[in-house]
């Protein structure tokens, strides 16, 4: 009977593009949903991008934009993004969607009449210059451990460890370099302390066996949850935050994170709209339908906790499971702006150009567990030239040629041979480990097959036969490429989940209607007429990955941020190239106060100054200074910098403009002082 089964991936947040590390979990997912597509089943797959929050609405500032423009460029990108990696959502949606606000807001409701929504004052962290209140994520400082400075505010990169915003030492606010004050304020609490009876159960059904709503890693995480206790959960934020209003509290906003999975809901139901299914048939308390969230495990927490609760007592259904996979590493390690490792799925696209290597490549790495998976880009290159080009695409481009050829593209009657059998025979254990989300071992058995078929064509040698006379001859070489053919489809249904372009092709080569699972019971026919054989597919060259790393390298050595005003001896001086005024004014110099200096730790050249140039926010400026200057005999000094200078991002951090300074053979860099009088952010023309 076909199963009603609704999937989602997680709703990646709409202030960034989408890397290899995304790709993951997307792709995943879509072998996951095309596969049970495949088997005959009803599946809709939505998505979403996550929209709310402090960094896109700081974000959207900084680029001078409304947070709506943004997240509408954003879900542009995403939404092209996952279509050239063949990521087939029902609907890709967007959080900040009438539908999930009005989800959201009655879902809210509902908990609050549940009696599962307190109110209390807490303290908390706040911008008097910016007037809003700082997530732990905004204030940065000195780490109160190894002294690590402009660290984040719940944890130290240098070191490692983790402390609260108030242990650190000389905090400051990331948004305005403020120093933050503590300050009162109410907040909505949804009672997760009172729903740990409910969780446990949830967590325990038909836990250990094919039915468990969770890994054995993540109940084990559970367990490890229920054993601290559960704390209420803060579901609010302070205005500013682009959010939606909590109802009845002006000025109060829903966290990001508590519309974030109703975003599921909301895509879905915009996609019954569109197609006039029911949603309550999929939502209701006691929904038969099945419904498989799958994400990354860092958030494991709000899908296993928080989400199910929210739905218990909002009187929804619960998810069927959670399926939570590792992180992504390249070459072994995290990946890396300054390794070209960090790299985004369009990077990939302009050098790689087939998206359907990397998804072969994860399928082969991908298995049920919780486990990091490896991209290592020399195996990448091997494991796709051997398997698909190599073993795959070589059955048929070896044979079809002949049956184009010699027997009018006319496949003749297949007999059931050993490898075909073999073929049929692993058919449901190859679903099964598809459905278990087990692809790398489904792959290893689909090129196991392959392997006996090119085993089977190089035994049978056609191209020998090919050059022999006879009828016999003739007929073997009929027979043999026919099989090979009907060996070809059978690998391309097995395929199909992780290669669906390549498979459509194939469909087209082969003059077939799609592939199905159900394909496998119907070979190709006495007389059936294929196409042309025209190439498939390509080598990957290493020079292409070369290539994509290279574009992807931060320019760490980026020339510092400051201007060197070199004089020259008069006798040398360049022919001029005059400008006009209008150039010139093109250039915003401004007196900068320098509040702060200091070393950067791991640069020769460089030192961070903070420029005043009465703006809310100072600036952060990388200046090749170092040689030249103590950082403490800078502090309040003025100088002049360029205001206007697009910002870029150096191996240290963002420099927001430049620096003057003078210098040739004989000394400096000599930075630039106004005369007396002059204030911060006055206009140097
Ligand atoms: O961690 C993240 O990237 C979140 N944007 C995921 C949200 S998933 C769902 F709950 F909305
Ligand atoms: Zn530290």
């Amino acid at each position: 009977m076909s199963r009603k089964i609704l999937v989602t991936s997680a709703l990646p947040y709409a202030n960034g593009s989408i890397h290899l590390g995304h790709l993951v979990e997307y792709i995943q997912t879509d072998i996951w949903v095309r596969f049970q597509k495949m088997q005959g089943n009803t599946v809709h797959y939505v998505c979403a991008d996550d929209t709310h929050g402090t960094p896109i609405m700081l974000r959207a500032e900084k680029e001078g934009i409304t947070p709506e423009a943004l997240i509408d460029n954003v879900h542009k990108e995403h939404s092209a993004d996952f279509a050239d990696f063949l990521v087939d959502f029902d609907n890709y949606y967007s959080t900040n969607a009438l539908e999930n606000k009005e989800l959201s807001q009655s879902i809210y409701k509902k908990l609050k009449a549940a009696g599962k929504i307190s109110t209390k004052t807490i303290e908390q962290f706040y911008d008097p210059l910016k007037n809003m209140f700082l997530p732990d994520r905004f204030i940065k400082g000195e780490c109160p451990k190894c002294h690590a400075k402009d660290q984040y505010g719940d944890s130290c990169e240098v070191c490692g460890a983790t402390y609260n915003p108030t242990e650190l030492i000389n905090a400051y606010s990331a948004v305005s370099g403020a120093t933050p004050i503590r300050k009162e304020t109410e907040h909505y609490f949804f009672k997760l302390s009172e729903c740990e009876d409910f969780l446990k159960q949830w967590t325990r059904q038909g836990s250990g066996t094919d039915k468990a709503t969770l890994q054995g890693e993540a109940a084990n995480k559970m367990g490890e949850w229920f054993e601290n206790g559960l704390n209420d959960w803060d579901i609010s934020r302070d205005a500013p935050y682009f959010g939606f209003e909590i109802p009845d509290a002006p000025g109060k906003y829903f966290y990001v994170w508590l519309d974030a999975p109703i975003g599921y809901m909301a895509s879905f139901k915009k996609l019954c709209e569109m197609k006039g299914l029911d949603f309550d048939e999929y939502w209701k308390q006691d929904s038969t339908t099945e419904l498989y969230h799958f994400i990354g495990k860092d958030i494991l927490y709000f899908h296993a906790l928080f989400w199910p609760a929210t739905l218990e007592y909002s009187g929804h259904r619960k998810p069927t499971k959670i399926f939570a996979h590792g992180f992504l590493t390249v070459n072994g390690e995290k990946m890396s702006k300054s390794r070209g490792t960090f790299i985004t799925a369009r990077s990939y696209l302009d050098h790689i150009k087939n998206p359907e290597y990397l998804r072969y490549y994860y399928a082969a790495k991908l298995n049920s567990t919780m486990e990091d998976i490896d991209l290592n880009l020399e195996d990448f290159v091997a494991r796709v030239n051997s398997d698909l080009v190599g073993k795959y695409i070589n059955i048929a481009s070896r044979t079809a040629g002949f049956i184009n050829k010699l027997f009018n593209g006319e496949i003749t009657q297949i007999d059931n041979s050993p490898v075909i059998d073999e073929m049929r025979r692993v058919s449901s254990l190859i679903a099964e480990s598809y459905a278990e989300r087990e692809y790398g071992k489904a792959l290893r058995e689909i090129m196991r097959l392959a392997d006996l078929a090119n085993a089977n064509i190089a035994d049978a040698a056609p191209w020998l036969k090919a050059k022999q006379d006879g009828t016999d001859a003739r007929t073997s070489l009929e027979l043999d490429c026919s099989a090979a053919m009907e060996m070809f489809r059978l690998l391309t249904i097995y395929l199909k989940p992780v290669l669906p372009n390549l498979a459509a092709n194939i469909e087209t080569f082969l003059n077939i209607s799609p592939l199905t699972w159900a394909s496998v019971h119907t070979p190709l026919k006495n007389g059936h007429r294929i196409n042309n054989y025209a190439h498939l597919i390509t080598r990957i060259d290493p020079k292409q990955i070369e290539a994509m790393t290279e574009a992807n390298k931060e320019n760490l050595q980026a020339t510092p941020a400051v201007a060197q005003v070199t004089s020259a001896p008069v006798s040398t001086l360049p022919e001029v190239e005059y400008i006009s005024i209008d150039d010139f004014t093109k250039v915003d110099l401004r007196i900068a106060k320098i509040v702060n200096a200091e070393h950067v730790e791991g640069a020769e050249k460089l030192l961070k100054l903070t420029l005043d140039i009465g703006e809310v926010q100072p600036r952060q400026v990388f200046a090749g200074i170092k040689s030249a200057y103590d950082p403490e005999t800078l502090k309040g000094r003025l100088t002049v910098m360029v205001a206007n200078l697009a910002p870029r991002k150096m191996k240290f951090g963002l420099s927001d403009g430049m620096v003057l300074a003078a210098s040739d053979e004989r000394g400096g860099p000599f930075i630039l002082s106004p005369d007396v009088g002059a204030q911060p952010g006055m206009r140097v023309k």
